[in-house]
C-alpha cells in the first residue's frame, strides 16, 4: 500500500491506484475528459496533467500510478499554465455553438474554461477546422463532429460496455473524427449513455435536444420500473413535465441505464396516457367509472364470484390495498397475489429476465395476506365460478387464456391506454410511479421507494386510494388514508 503526498496531504491507496484517484480519495479534484471510472485509461486529453517531483515533465494523474513517496502538486503555476494550454488547443477548432448547443450549463469545457482557464482565444472563427454537423446515428442519437474533443470514452463504450464496437476515431491529425465502423448501427440498447458519457455536445440524445434548458431542471432521484433490476435513475423535470432520466451511479445496482428503462417515463406524458376512465372502449369521466365498476362488483360479489389478481408491476402498498380489498371489504378467497418469475441479469450488463419490477415485493404482501395460487385462480375462472375479475392491466395478460374461455368481466387498472387488454369491460386510471411514491424490492432484494418528480393529471388517485374509494362504495371502509396505511401487516424487513 503505497503512501504518496498530494498537495501536502498524505494518502495511503492499494497498489495500482492512480494519482487521480488518489487525489479524489483525499477530496482533491483533478479535472478529466477522457478518464472515466468505469471505462479503460486511455490518457489522451492532458486535461489531467499534475506536477510530479522528480520527474522531468508534468505527468498525466488519470494513467500515473501512484508509487511510494510521491509528491505531487495539482494547483502549481505549471500546473495552471498546462490546463490553460489544453484548454486553448482543445478550443482553438471548437466550434461557438453554446448558444445553440444542449450541453450549454453542464459542458466539460464551458465548466473548465470558467475554472481554470478565462483565457482570450488567439484564433479567429474563420479559422477554425469545420466537421460534419448534425448526423442521427442509431434511433436515439445525433452526432455534431465539430463538437468532438476526441476523448474517445464513446468508442470505448462501445467497445468496453456493450462490446459492439460501432465506434471509431477515423482520419489523422486535423481530420481525426468519431464515425461508425462499416456495416455497424448504433442500436446497442444502451446508447444513451453515450450523450451522458460525452463530456461536451458531440453526441445529444433525439429525445431530449431542444427541449429543456439544463439550468431550468430540477432533478429527483427515484428508481427505474422497467425490470427487475431497479436502476437507481434521477428525473428531470421542470414545471410538471419530465424531459429525461439519468443514471444515478451506484454501487449496488447501475452505472448505467438501458435506454428502454432510461424512456419508460414517455408512456406517463404521451398521449397515450388515460386520466379518464373506460367502459367498453369509451372514455368516461372517473366517478361515472368507478360506480359502474363498483355495481358490477356488486352483482358478482352476493354470489361469491369476485376475484382480485395482484401485479409485480405495481408497489407494494398498492398490493396490499388490493389484498385488503379482496380479505377486509369484499370478503372473497378468490384473491391471488402468486406470481413465478425467472429473475437474474441476461445480457451481463442491466437488462433483467424479469421484466417486471416488483415481484420480491409481491412476496411480502403475499406472506401478509395468504390468497390462492395462479393456478388455482385460473381454474376457478375457466370453470365459470368467478363472474368478475379486477387486475392490474399488465397483470392480466397473465390469466388472459383463462378470462377469454370463460367470459368473464374484466375490470382493470392501468396509466396507461396501450396497456389496457382487448375485451377489457371497465378501466380505472391511477397515478404512475412517476406521480406517487411506491415500494419496490429488486432481484437482489434490495428495496427502494420511487419519489414523484411530477404531479398525477387532474383527478387522477394513486392505486390505493382509488381501492379505497371502491371498498367505500361496496360498503366498508378499509380507512386508506396514505400509501403507508396500506403496508400495515406487511413485514418489510
Ligand atoms: S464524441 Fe464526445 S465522447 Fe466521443 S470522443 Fe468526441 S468528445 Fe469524446
Ligand atoms: S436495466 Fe431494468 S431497471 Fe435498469 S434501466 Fe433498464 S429497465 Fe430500468
Ligand atoms: S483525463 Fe487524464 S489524460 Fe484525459
Amino acid at each position: 500500500m503505497p503512501t504518496l503526498t498530494i498537495d501536502g496531504k498524505p494518502v495511503e491507496v492499494e497498489k495500482g491506484t492512480s494519482i487521480l484517484e488518489a487525489a479524489q480519495k483525499l477530496g482533491v479534484y483533478i479535472p478529466r475528459y477522457c478518464y472515466h471510472p468505469k471505462l479503460s485509461v486511455s490518457g489522451n486529453c492532458r486535461m489531467c496533467l499534475v506536477e510530479v517531483e522528480k520527474a522531468p515533465k508534468l505527468l498525466t494523474a488519470c494513467s500515473t500510478e501512484a508509487a511510494e513517496g510521491m509528491v505531487v502538486r495539482t494547483v502549481s503555476d505549471k500546473v495552471k499554465a498546462a490546463r490553460r494550454d489544453v484548454l486553448e488547443y482543445l478550443l482553438i477548432n471548437h466550434p461557438l455553438d453554446c448558444p445553440i448547443c444542449d450541453q450549454a450549463g453542464e459542458c466539460g469545457l464551458q465548466n473548465y474554461y470558467m475554472d481554470y482557464s478565462l483565457a482570450k482565444s488567439r484564433f479567429k472563427n474563420e479559422d477554425k477546422v469545420r466537421r460534419q454537423k448534425r448526423r442521427a446515428l442509431g434511433p436515439h442519437l445525433v452526432l455534431d463532429n465539430e463538437r468532438c474533443i476526441l476523448c474517445t470514452r464513446c468508442v470505448r463504450f462501445c467497445a468496453e460496455v456493450t462490446k459492439t464496437a460501432e465506434l471509431e476515431v477515423m482520419g489523422r491529425g486535423d481530420h481525426s473524427h468519431i464515425d461508425m465502423k462499416e456495416g455497424k448501427a448504433l442500436d446497442n440498447g444502451y446508447s444513451l449513455n453515450i450523450a451522458d458519457i460525452c463530456p461536451v455536445g458531440a453526441w445529444t440524445s433525439r429525445d431530449f435536444r431542444f427541449k429543456q434548458r439544463v439550468w431550468f431542471l430540477k432533478k429527483t432521484p427515484t428508481i427505474c420500473l422497467g425490470c427487475a433490476t431497479g436502476c437507481l435513475i434521477e428525473a428531470h423535470h421542470n414545471e410538471n413535465t419530465i424531459y429525461r432520466t439519468v443514471p444515478l451511479p451506484n454501487p449496488e445496482t447501475n452505472t448505467w441505464l438501458c435506454d428502454h428503462g432510461r424512456l419508460a417515463y414517455k408512456a406517463v406524458q404521451g398521449g397515450d396516457r388515460l386520466v379518464k376512465g373506460v367502459i367498453k372502449n369509451g372514455l368516461i369521466d372517473f366517478e361515472p367509472a368507478l360506480r359502474e365498476v363498483a355495481a358490477r362488483i356488486d352483482e358478482a360479489r352476493g354470489a361469491g364470484a369476485v376475484a382480485v389478481l395482484g401485479s409485480p408491476w405495481l408497489s407494494i402498498e398498492d398490493n396490499a390495498a388490493l389484498a385488503r380489498l379482496a380479505k377486509d371489504a369484499l370478503k372473497t378467497e378468490n384473491y391471488c397475489f402468486d406470481f413465478a418469475s425467472e429473475q437474474g441479469i441476461k445480457d451481463g450488463i442491466l437488462i433483467n429476465k424479469d421484466p417486471s419490477p416488483n415481484a420480491n415485493g409481491l412476496r411480502l404482501v403475499k406472506d401478509a395476506h395468504g390468497g390462492i395460487s395462479q393456478a388455482e385462480l385460473s381454474s376457478r375462472i375457466a370453470a365459470g365460478q368467478i363472474k368478475v375479475v379486477l387486475a392490474e392491466a399488465r397483470a392480466a395478460g397473465l390469466i388472459k387464456d383463462a378470462l377469454k374461455a370463460a367470459g368473464t368481466r374484466l375490470i382493470v387498472f392501468a396509466a396507461n391506454k396501450g396497456e389496457i387488454p382487448a375485451a377489457t369491460y371497465a378501466t380505472l386510471p391511477y397515478a404512475s410511479y412517476f406521480e406517487t411514491p411506491g415500494t419496490f424490492v429488486n432481484y437482489q432484494g434490495l428495496r427502494r421507494r420511487t419519489t414523484p418528480p411530477a404531479e398525477a393529471p387532474e383527478g387522477v388517485k394513486p392505486l390505493w386510494a382509488v381501492v379505497n374509494k371502491l371498498a367505500a362504495y361496496s360498503g366498508s371502509s378499509l380507512r386508506l388514508d396514505s400509501a403507508e396505511d396500506a403496508l400495515k401487516g406487511i413485514d418489510l424487513k
